[in-house]
């Protein structure tokens, strides 16, 4: 099945995010820290490189520390910076003008730049949390946290409590995703219109992939002693039994993912590079 995720004016957007370049000083791409390089947005990085780019990983309090160290190493040549955050935390706005003061590029920009505020455009693909990270170094509730799939269409300016400016733009996909799992995802992590995607499937996808790599995530999250590991289905038959659903496979496909956004399985990351010690 084909899903139109891509409304015709985010296409008009992206044009006017490349107009908009020659007024910023850099951009800021906010991720979910869960699945850094599959909420990156391939086009908007095309428009956007032509100024310095910083990768913020945010809702860092949920991710696997492990997965963010070795998406970090092996990404950290590719940014002017890869920075963290938590943008539900009233300390965002300290740590991450620290952690971007740190940064050369930002050091030798204020040096020349005192007087003057430093514009930054924000991107960032629905649900990673651009709203909240914004409303937190602008002090109030400006942005809009309604920034859902494709409801804000336009761009706009907010000054910071600090010596920069945003350019906010809405949240942003792109029109084909390379393969059904970057789709996948993205729906998982709520940056897709719930309605658009069956939360059966994403939910077999779900306990596919915790199986794998979390195993005993599922089984403790539910109580569940006797799990089946290797059949998604049954998995799901079970989950939905012990959540005393009878048979209704959609409201425990929902709950299952709801407990996964809000981290009720424990830190977890999607992207998955290997459950290593060794960063390679
Ligand atoms: P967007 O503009 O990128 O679309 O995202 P938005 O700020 O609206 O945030 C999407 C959801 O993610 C919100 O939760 C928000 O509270 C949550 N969030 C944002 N940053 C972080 C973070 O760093 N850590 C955690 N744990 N959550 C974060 P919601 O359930 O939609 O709303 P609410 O229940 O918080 O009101």
């Amino acid at each position: 099945q084909q899903i139109q995720w891509f409304p015709g004016h985010m296409a008009k957007t992206i044009r006017e995010i490349g107009e908009q370049m020659k007024l910023v000083d850099f951009s800021l791409e906010i991720v979910d820290a869960r699945a850094p390089q599959t909420t990156q947005n391939p086009q908007i990085m095309e428009m956007i490189a032509v100024k310095p780019v910083f990768l913020v990983l945010n809702k860092i309090d949920l991710a696997d520390p492990r997965q963010v160290t070795k998406f970090i190493n092996k990404n950290k040549d590719k940014f002017s910076g890869i920075l963290t955050t938590d943008a539900k935390m009233g300390v965002l706005s300290k740590d991450f003008l620290r952690q971007l003061k740190n940064n050369s590029f930002f050091a030798d920009l204020s040096k020349n730049n005192t007087a003057a505020n430093l514009k930054a455009l924000v991107v960032g693909t629905p649900n990673v949390g651009k709203s909240t990270f914004i409303n937190h170094l602008a002090g109030k509730n400006i942005a809009r946290t309604a920034n859902k799939p494709g409801v804000t269409h336009f761009l706009y300016w907010i000054r910071t409590r600090y010596n920069l400016v945003f350019l906010d733009t809405p949240g942003l996909l792109w029109p084909k995703f390379e393969d059904q799992e970057i789709a996948t995802k993205i729906g998982i992590l709520g940056g897709i219109k719930d309605n658009l995607l069956a939360s059966d499937d994403l939910a077999l996808w779900l306990i596919s992939f915790l199986q794998k790599n979390y195993p005993t995530a599922i089984a403790t999250r539910y109580k569940i002693s006797h799990f089946p590991l290797d059949n998604p289905i049954a998995a799901l038959m079970s989950i939905t039994s012990q959540l005393g659903l009878r048979q209704d496979f959609e409201s425990a496909s929902q709950r299952l993912i709801n407990d996964f956004r809000s981290g009720k399985f424990g830190l977890i990351s999607l992207d998955f590079y290997g459950d290593d010690y060794l960063d390679n």
